[in-house]
């Protein structure tokens, strides 16, 4: 039976690419309520066969709606998530509200689908740097164990949601910008918020890679860059792994793995990049070498579209395997 569906925070730039992509994909849907803040109830957007109007987002807004796509940042989460639970509503939560808490699933379908059995009726989508790097990991664990992930990542600023994306503009038509580093032609950094010496970013990647892989001690050293490009976020990835390979064996697990391809060939220069990954679901490996400088080490190079695979089709996907799974 086709679902209905609500998108809260559909005026962002996530929650438009979360409507184009259950188009796309051809999601049994219903119906899509688009739900924003008071600032943009009745202006309309424009999907691919429809217009839909932005209703403003209320504590009323999920009756008869069985999924409820969100991304409208943690406040919102963290107060109408649950308000949308408790009206049988299964929520799947772009947010990082939920994702540390226990009861609460974290999910990438490729990699831990049977989370969604623990009954939650929110789930939640991990940050999108994570989202893509667990999938080549997950697969070469699986084959040949992972003892430590060493990863910096170069993450474009459409992570930055429709803000981020207008600093950059402004910055780019020589305009005066807030804040006290300009994205364009520069490299910065996420937010802190504690006395760690680790951004955000860098914590939620670290506790949520552990999460989703179900590894609470494994060893892992991150840095995270925000670059003003589009198209994906890229990392560069050394890991030791448990056992030996050849870099034949390590090609074919990792394309052998749902959501992965590989593209590797330096000499003639194809190798991924954020502009080709634009627009595709698909999480990018190219640059597999040997890390001759530890044992069992090796590099790779991971990139994806952040507002698909990271966000919204991950999102979707999750959805999609509620009710592959008989869940919903
Ligand atoms: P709005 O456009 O009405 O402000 P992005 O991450 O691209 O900046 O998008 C953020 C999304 O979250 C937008 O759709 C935005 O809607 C939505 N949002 C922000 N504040 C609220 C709110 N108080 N209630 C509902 N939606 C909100």
């Amino acid at each position: 039976m086709n679902k209905n569906i609500a998108i809260v925070g559909a005026t962002g730039l996530v929650g438009r690419k979360m409507i184009e992509v259950i188009q796309e994909r051809n999601f049994p849907y219903k119906e899509i309520k688009a739900l924003a803040s008071e600032r943009s109830a009745g202006t309309k957007i424009n999907c691919k066969n429809f217009e839909l109007t932005i209703q403003e987002l209320t504590e009323n807004s999920f009756e008869g709606i069985d999924i409820a796509l969100f991304s409208a940042g943690s406040e919102i989460s963290k107060k109408y998530a649950p308000i949308a639970a408790k009206q049988g509503c299964y929520v799947i939560d772009n947010s990082s509200c939920w994702r540390q808490a226990e009861d609460i699933p974290l999910v990438v379908p490729e990699v831990n689908p049977e989370e969604l059995k623990m009954g939650s009726k929110i789930i939640a989508n991990p940050n999108c740097s994570t989202i893509q790097l667990v999938l080549p990991l997950k697969a070469l664990h699986d084959s040949f164990g992972l003892k430590r992930v060493v990863c910096s990542t170069y993450q474009s600023i459409t992570g930055a949601g429709q803000k981020g994306l207008n600093k950059l503009n402004k910055e780019l038509s020589n305009q005066e910008t807030d804040g006290k580093h300009p994205i364009a032609f520069n490299a910065m950094f996420h937010d802190s918020n504690d006395d760690s010496g680790f951004t955000v970013e860098e914590q939620k990647m670290l506790a949520e890679t552990r999460k989703i892989m179900g590894l609470p001690e494994l060893k892992l050293a991150y840095t995270c860059v925000r670059l003003p490009i589009l198209g994906g976020h890229c990392e560069s990835v050394n890991l030791e792994l448990e056992k030996d390979f050849s870099i034949e064996e390590v090609v074919n697990t990792l394309a052998d793995f749902p959501g992965v391809t590989v593209i590797d060939d330096i000499n003639n220069q194809i190798y991924p990049t954020p502009v080709m990954a634009n627009d595709s679901d698909e999480v990018y490996v190219g640059r597999i070498r040997r890390d001759d400088s530890v044992q069992n080490g090796l590099y790779l190079w991971v990139v994806s579209d952040n507002i698909r695979k990271g966000a919204a089709t991950n999102t979707v996907q999750i959805a999609e395997k509620l009710i592959e799974m008989n869940i919903i």
